[in-house]
C-alpha cells in the first residue's frame, strides 16, 4: 500500500511531539491504519527554532504551497490562532485534502462554515484536541453518544483557572497570589486574560455544546464569566456548605428540547460531585445522557503530549476514512436549535 502523506502545519510544543510519535510509533500507526504514513513536509514559520529530530529537508515556510501540493492525503494544523490557519485549513479542503486541527479559536469562531466546506468537497474535519487536550470528547459526543441524548454536560475545561482555584481551596491563598503561583509553574500565560476572565473556557463551551447537541453555537452566544472577581472569603463560605468554586462550561437542552443554553461562570459544587475531586490543571467534563446515564471523562487538558495524543488519534481515524473511501458526520448531521441566554436555571 502506498504511504499517505501528512504535512504538519506548525511545529511549536504540540507539532513537534506530533512529529515525534509520528517517527517512533510509525509501525504500530502503519498497523492500526491499514497503511504507512509519512510526514511529507512542516510548514513552520522559523525553520531555526525546528526541534531536533525533524528531517531539515522536510521543512518549510511555504505552507501554502505544501497544501496546494497535490499529493498530501492529510493537513495537521497545529498552528492555532484564525489567520492564516483559516486560509489553509479551507485551501486542503479545496484540494481534496482532509484536515486535523486542533484550533480551539478557530472552530469555536468558525466551525459550522468548515464543516461545511468539508462536506462541501467531501472531506473530513477532525478537531479533538481542540477541547480539553487529551481527554476523547469531540468524538464520544458526537459518535458514540449519537444515539442517546445528551441533556446536559458540565466541564471543567480551563486547567489554569482550576489550578488557581484549588490553590485558592487548598492552602486559603487569594486570587492574586494563587494566580502568581499559577504563572510561575507555567500554567498561566504572561497575559492570563484569555484563561482568567473565561474566554478560553467559553470557545470550549460553545464547541461542546455544539457537539453534545448536534446543533451550532456561536462564541457570542456564550454567557461568560471569569474567576478574577472570586475571593478567598467566598470559597472559605463554599466550604461552610461542603462546596467547592470551580469555573464551569454548563451546556443544556431546554425542558422542551427547543432550544439550547451555554454559559461559563464559577459555580459551586458539593464536594461529593465528582468534578470536586479535579484537582489542580486537571480537566473533566461530566455528561448527562437520558439513555447513558451520567459519565465523566477526566485528564490532562493542555500540554504537547497530551495534545499530540488526541492529534494523533484523529489521524488514525482520517486516514481510515480516507482508505475506506468514507468520511466522518459532516455539516448535515447538525441541526440548528436557538440558544437561550441563560437558560432555565
Ligand atoms: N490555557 C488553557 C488551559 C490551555 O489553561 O486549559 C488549553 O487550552
Amino acid at each position: 500500500t502506498r504511504p499517505l502523506k501528512v504535512a504538519l502545519l506548525g511545529c511549536g510544543v504540540v507539532g513537534s511531539e506530533v512529529a515525534r510519535i509520528m517517527t517512533t510509533h510509525a509501525d504500530d500507526l502503519a498497523a492500526r491504519i491499514g497503511a504507512p504514513v509519512e510526514l511529507a513536509g512542516v510548514a513552520v514559520r522559523r525553520p531555526s527554532k525546528v526541534r531536533e529530530g525533524i528531517d531539515p529537508a522536510l521543512v518549510t515556510t511555504d505552507a501554502t504551497a505544501l497544501v496546494e501540493r497535490g499529493d498530501i492525503d492529510v493537513v495537521i494544523e497545529v498552528i492555532g490562532g484564525i489567520e492564516p490557519a483559516r486560509t489553509l485549513i479551507t485551501t486542503a479542503f479545496e484540494h481534496g485534502t482532509s484536515v486535523v486541527s486542533a484550533n480551539k479559536a478557530l472552530l469555536a469562531q468558525d466551525g459550522p462554515a468548515l464543516h461545511a466546506a468539508a462536506e462541501r468537497h467531501g472531506r473530513d474535519l477532525y478537531y479533538e484536541a481542540a477541547v480539553a487536550g487529551a481527554i476523547p470528547l469531540v468524538r464520544p459526543l458526537r459518535e458514540s453518544l449519537a444515539g442517546d441524548k445528551v441533556n446536559r454536560v458540565l466541564g471543567i475545561v480551563n486547567g489554569t483557572t482550576n489550578f488557581i482555584l484549588d490553590r485558592m481551596d487548598t492552602s486559603g491563598a487569594g486570587y492574586s497570589e494563587a494566580l502568581d503561583e499559577a504563572t510561575a509553574l507555567g500554567y498561566a500565560e504572561a497575559d492570563p486574560t484569555a484563561d482568567v476572565e473565561g474566554f478560553d473556557a467559553a470557545a470550549k463551551a460553545a464547541i461542546l455544546a455544539g457537539i453534545a447537541f448536534h446543533t451550532r453555537v456561536g462564541i457570542g452566544e456564550v454567557h461568560r464569566e471569569g474567576i478574577t472577581e472570586v475571593t478567598a472569603a467566598d470559597i472559605a463560605s463554599a466550604r461552610r456548605m461542603g462546596c467547592t468554586v470551580k469555573l464551569l462550561a454548563i451546556c443544556e437542552r431546554a425542558a422542551d428540547g427547543r432550544s439550547v443554553t451555554a454559559r461559563v461562570h464559577p459555580a459551586m459544587i458539593p464536594l461529593s460531585h465528582p468534578l470536586a475531586s479535579v484537582r489542580e490543571a486537571y480537566n473533566a467534563v461530566f455528561v448527562e445522557a437520558e439513555a447513558a446515564g451520567q459519565l465523566m471523562f477526566y485528564g490532562p487538558g493542555a500540554g504537547g503530549s497530551p495534545t499530540a495524543s488526541a492529534v494523533l488519534g484523529d489521524l488514525v481515524a482520517v486516514c481510515r476514512n480516507k482508505l475506506g473511501e468514507t468520511t466522518g458526520p459532516g455539516e448535515s448531521a447538525y441541526t440548528r436549535l436557538p440558544v437561550s441566554p441563560m437558560g432555565e436555571v
